[in-house]
């Protein structure tokens, strides 16, 4: 029987791009999003993956998903947390409230998503956690304290989940993605997203599906020693 794969934010961008990969090589995947309700049935139409609506940032919200998605079909055993947001601003223009928008997205999203799941991977003694990171949690970005805290942040989850589900063949690892070719990254202003671009030594933005490939590695049997890392795919914008 095919594993399930729930992959957050996995109608639109990387998510989508990962999505479609794994259906590919055999997982039944459940794609979340939080509000785009025209693009998720057009990718569902397109794809034939079904798509839930919940919002990450909100802890009992995953938790009714993540019971629904499992009644609909079997134990989650691949978990890419991928959902996340940018509000973009200046430290000095950055309001209370976009950092706890980011924060509440992009990291506690994160846990709201992985614990639910947690208690059954450590029972079946499997469990494949891709966390979706960036460059911007490795090197900091200029009007992005909140997004890169909270990319910096992932780093952390997955070195520590990797500790404590080693054990129980449960692997978690982070993929920090450079400037990739999606609306986030289009939705820069044109003149400064042309600087970002002059500094990636490839040249270009990075393609979605180069990611997605590396997620199909990360949670295929192959890769079961690879616990706790951090792959990096930038066009050598950033070394570690
Ligand atoms: N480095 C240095 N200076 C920068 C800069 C950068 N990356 N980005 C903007 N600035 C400068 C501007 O040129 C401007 O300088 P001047 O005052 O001398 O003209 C100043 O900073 C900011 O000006 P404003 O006060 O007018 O800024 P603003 O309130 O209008 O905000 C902004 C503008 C939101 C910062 C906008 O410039 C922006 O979106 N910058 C890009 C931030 C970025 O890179 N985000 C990454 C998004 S993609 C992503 O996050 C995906 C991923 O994981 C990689």
């Amino acid at each position: 029987m095919s594993r399930v794969a729930l992959v957050t934010g996995g109608s639109r961008g990387i998510g989508a791009a990962i999505s479609k990969e794994l259906k590919e090589a055999g997982y039944t995947v459940a794609a979340t999003y939080a509000g785009n309700d025209e693009a998720a049935a057009a990718f569902t139409a397109e794809t034939g993956i079904k798509t839930y609506k919940w919002n990450v940032a909100d802890y009992e919200s995953s938790k009714a998903g993540i019971a629904q998605v499992e009644a609909d079909l079997g134990p989650v055993e691949v978990v890419i947390a991928n959902a996340g947001i940018t509000r973009d601003a200046p430290f000095h223009k950055m309001t209370p409230d976009q950092w706890k928008e980011v924060i509440d997205t992009n990291l506690t999203g994160v846990f709201n998503t992985i614990h639910p799941i947690w208690p059954g991977m450590r029972e079946r003694k499997f469990g494949r956690i891709v966390v979706i990171s960036s460059i911007n949690g490795q090197k900091g970005q200029f009007a992005q304290v909140n997004y890169a805290a909270t990319k910096a942040g992932d780093l952390g989850i997955v070195k520590s989940l990797a500790q404590e589900g080693a054990r129980a063949n449960i692997t978690a690892n982070a993929i920090c993605p450079g400037y990739i070719g999606t609306d986030m990254v289009m939705a820069v202003p044109e003149k400064v997203r042309e600087s970002i671009i002059a500094q990636i030594p490839a040249g270009r933005l990075g393609e979605p599906e180069e990611i997605a490939r590396i997620v199909k590695f990360l949670v295929s049997d192959d890769a079961g020693f690879i616990n706790g890392s951090t792959v990096s795919a930038n066009g050598a914008q950033f070394f570690v």
